[in-house]
């Protein structure tokens, strides 16, 4: 070897020692920075074309809809000091997948009874097929444990989101009405075929009635019972829907709480909820930096209240029912579920919403379920908007909530609003709670200003008012709950039946999840306002209510008024 050529190798062989050590170190600070660096060297060597590798999925920037890959289920925290493992087996990955197809025309229509008015006949029937499905070995896809894992998988993040790598969880979000109906489906019809019953349909706990308040009595009994329960909220006991399990009153005469139940179900279907944001969470979009993250109306509560209400006060996150991956352990589960489905269905109603013409984004995101052959099925968001569709429809009951608008405190509101007026005089506070956010341990009042006070009827009618409680932080393996009120003159003497009441946020515990994720809490108001005869002001006093000891490691970042069309 010539002097030049020496040279020459000693160069490369220098080059390429550096750039292996310069691999390393970004492996070991950062695995997904590293792959996408390698992936470029492989891209710039013609080895793989880099455009389509990111961290190996293929982004397309046009098509950001969910489709999980199916081997990358990992374990997860169901408590911060339990590591569960809810996967399928890896074996899922080989099995043949098909697209979900409409039932025919001529199956039969499922209707789904309010729980408290089944027959012993029905009760016997779901019985039989609980028991089978209670017997199936784990491996079978159909078997009681293998539904409850499905629900564990989607609530701890035991999948990425397929563009962000960021652990995906169904809640707070679009996909919490949609996917929990899937999950019922095919529950449903797997249920139907163990006992050969193609009419078989779930019950749902209509806790939204006077009557239906209380569990249903039969799901005390083997094998609908779960020995992992509040003991004190054994029916007849009727359940709060707004419940926090430190201020509520256990000693509350039962016509007292109905009434609240009614007053704050108004709230949280009707007036709270008239837009798709409100009702449904935060729209889903699977981006780079997307963490979308604020729960609806109804999934703060009643929906996440009536988990813990049901959950055992002697586990630590209130379990079963009380964390997400143990709740659909609970054969009530699948009661409360069927009944927030129901509840989706009055919302599209009242509110006249079309949601076939939603977002693509969302309508193509798409999951897998098995089906009661035991078959894996994709199933799209779009395949499941409409349940005559899927061959089921609710037993029309009741909606004694639709007339409860709730009244203003005892104050007249002209008096009401002087005295806040005097208020404003003294104290004015930012409703930007500064760096960092404001603590919650106490309450907490601020003057938040309103672009539009003059409005006429037709344009608030187009555009809602929302209030919107934003950056709010907690810690995520606590139940947290805080209330909203607007305009309260003694916050001493407030309760959620009244007008001033907005709104709560309820934060069900988790497992580690991010860390960082902070939710927006959004409601409307044009109604409580022209109610408390507060339409025309420029400004409106928000009162934060903590009603759970958490709330000391709960910050708020601000609140602001915003209006949607
Ligand atoms: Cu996925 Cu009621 O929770």
């Amino acid at each position: 070897m010539d002097a030049a050529k020496k040279w020459g190798f000693a160069v490369t062989l220098i080059f390429i020692m550096f750039a292996v050590l310069r691999l390393t170190l970004l492996v070991l600070r950062d695995p997904n920075e590293s792959w996408k660096l390698m992936d470029t060297v492989l891209g710039v060597l013609g080895i793989v074309d880099s455009d389509e590798s990111s961290g190996g999925y293929k982004i397309d920037k046009e098509d950001l809809s969910v489709s999980l890959n199916l081997t990358s289920c990992h374990s997860s925290y169901g408590r911060p000091d339990l590591l569960v493992y809810c996967c399928p087996p890896r074996s899922i990955a080989e099995e043949p997948v098909i697209d979900f197809q409409f039932p025919g025309p001529s199956t039969p229509l499922r209707i789904r009874r309010p729980a408290h008015r089944v027959g012993r006949g029905f009760i016997a029937k779901y019985k039989k097929a609980l028991l089978i499905m209670k017997s199936l070995p784990y491996s079978d896809p159909r078997s009681f444990r293998h539904q409850a894992d499905m629900h564990c998988i989607f609530c701890t993040g035991a999948y990425d989101q397929p563009h962000s790598h960021r652990p995906l969880d169904i809640h707070r979000k679009w996909f919490f009405f949609p996917w929990h109906r899937m999950l019922l489906h095919f529950h449903e019809r797997i249920i139907g075929s163990l006992i050969g019953d193609d009419t078989f349909a779930l019950p749902f706990w209509n806790w939204d009635s006077p009557d239906g308040m209380a569990m249903p009595e039969w799901y005390m009994h083997s094998p609908f019972f779960d020995n992992q329960r509040d003991v004190s909220h054994f029916p007849p006991k009727v359940s709060d829907l707004n419940y926090d399990y430190e201020k509520t009153d256990e000693n509350m005469e039962n016509k007292e709480r109905m009434h609240l139940n009614m007053v704050f179900m108004y709230s949280q279907m009707v007036s709270g909820a008239k837009k798709p944001e409100l009702f449904m969470g935060c729209p889903y979009k699977n981006s780079e930096e997307g963490v979308c993250d604020g729960p609806g109306t109804i999934e703060s509560a009643p929906h996440n209240t009536i988990h813990t209400w049901v959950g055992s006060n002697f586990n630590v996150m209130r379990e079963d029912m009380g964390a997400f991956y143990s709740a659909a352990r609970d054969p009530s589960f699948y009661a409360h579920h069927s009944n927030l489905d129901r509840l989706w269905e009055v919302w599209k109603q009242i509110h006249k919403v079309d949601l076939q013409t939603f977002d693509p984004d969302w309508l193509n995101s798409s999951f897998y379920f098995h089906d009661e052959n035991s078959q894996l099925v994709r199933i799209k968001v779009r395949d499941v908007l409409d349940t005559k569709k899927l061959r089921y429809v609710y037993e029309e009951v009741d909606l004694p909530w639709l007339n409860t608008r709730p009244k203003p405190y005892s104050i007249p509101s002209k008096i009401a609003n002087h005295a806040l007026k005097i208020r404003e005089n003294r104290t004015i506070l930012s409703a930007e709670l500064g760096p960092g956010g404001r603590n919650l341990e106490s309450s907490i009042t601020v003057k938040v200003g309103r672009s539009k006070f003059n409005r006429r009827k037709q344009e608030k009618d187009e555009e809602e008012e929302i209030l919107v409680v934003h950056g709010i932080a907690v810690r995520i393996d606590e139940y947290v709950k805080f209330d909203v009120y607007i305009n309260v003159v003694d916050e001493s003497k407030i309760k959620p039946g009244f007008r001033e009441f907005a709104g709560t946020f309820v934060h069900i515990p988790h497992g580690k999840m991010d860390d960082d994720r902070r939710t927006n809490l959004k409601f409307g108001i044009s109604e409580v306002l022209e109610d408390l005869e507060a339409d025309r002001d420029e400004s409106i006093w928000v009162t934060l209510l903590p009603m759970t000891k958490s709330c000391t490691n709960t910050t708020i970042d601000g609140i602001r008024i915003e209006y949607m069309r």
